[in-house]
């Protein structure tokens, strides 16, 4: 690949569900470069165990899905975008399975489960592997289509900008730095779990989205709200394994060390949920029980789980399983409007990166990957292309890049455990607006602080750096909010 500018007409930054369905319609329209720091398939949508909500049962209306959606947000939301995100949600299914998402169904009847928050049955599913699985049918048709080109192992390392336009990304390629120009610049590089010491999320997590549009002077709205998921499985892995919430939905309680169901609701909002299991938990460890299901059941319905928790020695059909909150979604992001516009010309955002104002203070369940579905088509009909004159006046900097062996890498692999740490103790779900001003903000300064003054970097370097301004500001946010709302509570 050579050093010289890449030129395309939609730079997709990130390769989950937004970004593909996003790189999907626009390549009717023009040239489409995705860029992906791993390799496509490494995604917090690969991850993404439960479904998608969507109002399709005939008890169910559209009312009660927006109404839940605001009751688990705590008021905080977008109720605008609320409301056509969930009028959206059944064609944007209907559109998915089309393209070959193989939703399970009985005689073509799309089955539905039940998550947390939901007064209804209403998210379709693919086994215990949803995410997985519409990633692997998007990512086909992307990898085939004659307009757009992937570019794996990429790093996004900042987003060229000029007079409050967006003009690309300058990246890093096999240790040297590529211009990317584009008439448009789409973020959908997913959330920041890592900077956490305990999440789900997979390890590109690592908040550069948010950080990149920082330092662009984006705007971002509502980041103290992280999200923590009651029940990962409480073994120290990184990430953490999820136990999807739609176990409970399929009849599996909480219990704590004496077998006691510990909560008024085992399907009430992730809030009351983690919140109850973090307090129990003080006490003991807590489990998920589903042993009175089948075996035979059991791993039809949760291939994934089963088989992985059989490999840590734990039979479903038989054992409690020891599960633990961990962090798990990132609520605000880059504020967008609901066509995904940010405040910078050319500059869109789509998915957990974004914040839309759907989730509020508190996501409900299976309305992530119905959010990045539902906005990620919106943008298509107003891309606009820039004249190739405009391209020529704009500068981008040329940067040193070192050794992923030398000791400035070592020690920012050490920075970000550091980081992980200050997040997990200071920013969990249960916060401290006190501790959080006198001693997570200045820590996290003095490490942003240290991490800005190194000009000469590498992929490894740059998550560091983006890792603790993300972090700084979750914590900024945090402080602001002196009393916790939605996804936290003051202790
Ligand atoms: C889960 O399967 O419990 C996770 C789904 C989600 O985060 O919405």
């Amino acid at each position: 690949m050579p050093n010289n500018p890449i030129r395309t007409n939609f730079l997709v930054i990130g390769s989950g569900i937004a970004g593909l369905n996003f790189a999907l319609n626009a390549a009717e329209k023009g040239k489409v470069t995705i860029v992906t720091k791993k390799k496509s398939i490494d995604s917090g949508t690969n991850f993404a165990q439960g479904g998608i909500a969507t109002v399709i049962s005939k008890t169910d209306n559209f009312k009660k899905h927006i109404t839940d959606t605001l009751t688990a947000g705590g008021g905080k939301n977008n109720k605008k975008a609320v409301e056509f995100m969930v009028k959206k949600a059944p064609e944007a299914i209907k559109r998915l399975a089309e393209k070959g998402v193989r939703f399970a169904n009985k005689s073509g009847k799309l089955l539905l489960t039940r998550e947390g928050g939901h007064s209804e049955k209403r998210i379709v599913y693919v086994g215990d592997y949803t995410g997985k699985e519409i990633e692997k049918v998007l990512s086909e048709k992307v990898k085939t289509h004659p307009n757009i080109e992937i570019m794996e192992d990429t790093f996004a390392l900042d987003l060229i900008i000029s007079k409050k336009s967006c003009y690309g990304c300058l990246s890093i390629y096999k240790n040297k730095t590529v211009p990317i120009l584009a008439d448009q610049t789409i973020l959908t590089s997913g959330g920041s779990g890592q900077i956490y010491k305990c999440t789900t999320n997979p390890k590109i997590a690592t908040g550069d989205g948010v950080a990149m549009a920082i330092r662009a002077g984006a705007k971002i709205k509502d980041m103290e709200f992280i999200q923590f998921h009651p029940t990962a499985f409480a073994r120290k892995l990184s990430p953490m394994f999820l136990i999807s919430e739609t176990v409970r939905g399929e009849g599996g309680k909480l219990v704590n060390k004496k077998g006691i169901n510990f909560l008024k609701n085992d399907l009430a909002s992730r809030d009351i949920v983690a919140k109850g299991i973090y307090l129990e938990m003080k006490k003991g460890p807590v489990f998920l029980d589903i042993s009175h299901k089948k075996t035979s059941y059991l791993k039809k319905r949760f291939p994934k789980i089963f088989e992985t928790l059989k490999k840590y020695g734990y039979d479903m059909a038989k054992d409690k399983i020891p599960v633990t909150p961990a962090a798990h979604y990132q609520c605000g992001g880059i504020e967008t409007d609901i066509k995904g516009q940010t405040n910078i010309k050319n500059l869109f955002a789509f998915g957990e990166v974004a914040c839309t104002g759907v989730h509020g203070a508190n996501r409900l369940a299976s309305n992530s990957l119905l959010e990045a579905l539902v906005f990620s088509d919106q943008i298509v009909k107003n891309l606009k292309k820039i004249s190739e004159k405009e391209f020529k006046k704009v500068k981008f900097q040329k940067i040193k890049i070192v050794d992923k062996n030398s000791n400035k890498t070592k020690e920012s692999k050490k920075t970000k455990k550091e980081i992980q740490e200050i997040m997990w103790e200071y920013a969990g779900i249960a916060r401290n607006c006190n501790k959080i001003k006198k001693t997570a903000l200045p820590k996290m300064e003095e490490i942003n602080q240290k991490l800005k003054k190194i000009k000469s970097i590498n992929p490894e370097i740059a998550e560091s750096q983006n890792m603790a301004l993300t972090s700084l500001q979750i914590l900024k946010a945090a402080r602001k909010r002196k009393k916790p709302l939605g996804c936290h509570f003051a202790n």
